[in-house]
């Protein structure tokens, strides 16, 4: 079943295990933010990790210092710019997670932080090309569906890509398409897996509820609860931003999302089989309507890496609606990271 509805029960029963199963490296780059930190502790308590690189261009030595107390099996080292810090965070990096950038402030679209965020994305794609180029990457920084192709093109330009160890994080909204549904439902959240296809960002944003039990009655009754809840998985994000009135977006329930994202790729590469997740890859799914990077259910191969990428599957006529509705927006959001690469 898809990850992230389903594993709130295992970090949280893993987390204070005692012993560490394996020798992995785990990079954070924007490791001191909003989400860095939260992240990096999560990371930290996760027994599949063996060594924690934090990197950010302020305040890293700090949160590794404060996070590596945690009396948790793994080691947490922090890098900072000064002294070649970037490349030494991330060598023998296994998986590097990128949620280093700008958030959103109220009114901004994803779109609006790309200016901000492609060169940030950029220069660390470069470094992990260099030094790190078999890791599995997952970015976070958005808008995650021009970054992810940005990561591409520099792995590309380096010689070094390999696209199945690409993965935009879109987890967050399989995390709040639980969480929503089983609020009108009143099922429990575990047990209430949305897949959410597509991109990441407003209307690039798909949920396909009517593929489990509790979904399929709500989108066959239709009507403003349909529309509001489709609504709000697709702007949520939007929620919080407004809710924290200038001072950033969603950054607790991301890093729980992207501990969980993570916490998928260490699994797979554990010998757990069958760890399928929605995530953001290079896909041929729709690659003929010039789509190259899509959202859909993946199962991670043993080296945790994409191994199938499966279709979306059975769709409501409503489903297909948004689907129709995002493939052009992601499209042009792919376009202006390749462009952004090319310039
Ligand atoms: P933040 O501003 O709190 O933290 C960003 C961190 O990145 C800061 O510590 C900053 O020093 C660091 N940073 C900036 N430039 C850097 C560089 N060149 N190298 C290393 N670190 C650098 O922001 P927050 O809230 O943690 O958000 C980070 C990103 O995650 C944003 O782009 C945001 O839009 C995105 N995000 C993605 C979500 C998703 O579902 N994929 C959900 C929520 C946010």
């Amino acid at each position: 079943m898809f990850a992230a509805a389903r594993q709130t029960s295992s970090l949280a029963k893993r987390a204070f295990s005692t012993s560490s199963v394996n020798n992995t490296r785990v990079a954070v780059l924007g490791a001191a933010g909003g989400i860095g930190q939260p992240l990096s502790l999560l990371l930290k308590l996760n027994p599949l990790v063996s060594h924690l690189s934090l990197y950010d261009i302020r305040l890293a030595a700090g949160v590794a210092a404060d996070v590596d107390h945690c009396n948790t099996p793994s080691k947490c080292v922090g890098y900072g710019p000064e002294n070649g810090g970037l490349e030494k965070s991330l060598e023998g990096a296994d998986v590097i997670i990128i949620p280093a950038g700008m958030p959103r402030k109220p009114g901004m679209t994803r779109d609006d932080l790309f200016n901000a965020n492609a060169s940030i994305v950029r220069d660390l794609a470069q470094a992990a090309a260099k030094v790190a180029p078999k890791a599995r990457i997952g970015v976070i920084a958005n808008p995650v569906n021009s970054t992810v192709p940005i990561v591409a093109e520099v792995f590309k330009a380096a010689g070094v890509y390999d696209p199945k160890r690409l993965f935009g994080v879109t987890t967050l909204d399989i995390v709040r398409a639980s969480a929503f549904l089983s609020g009108i439902a009143g099922t429990a959240p575990k047990d209430t897996n949305v897949p959410v296809v597509g991109g990441h960002s407003g209307p690039t944003i798909v949920p396909l509820l009517s593929q489990l039990p509790a979904g399929k009655k709500v989108v066959e009754a239709g009507g403003e609860q349909l529309a509001a809840l489709v609504k709000r998985i697709q702007f949520g994000g939007d929620e919080v931003v407004k809710a924290k009135d200038g001072a950033g977006s969603a950054t607790l329930s991301m890093a729980y999302a992207g501990a969980d994202f993570a916490d998928s790729l260490l699994r797979a590469m554990n010998g757990e089989k069958n760890v399928t997740l929605c995530t953001y890859v290079e896909s041929p799914l729709y690659a003929d309507k010039g789509v190259e990077f899509f959202s859909s259910p993946v199962t991670l191969s043993s080296e945790g890496i994409v191994g199938e990428i499966h279709p979306v599957g059975e769709l409501h006529p409503t489903e297909q609606k948004l689907l129709d509705a995002c493939l052009p927006d992601l499209k042009k959001n792919i376009e202006a990271g390749v462009m952004f690469m090319k310039a």
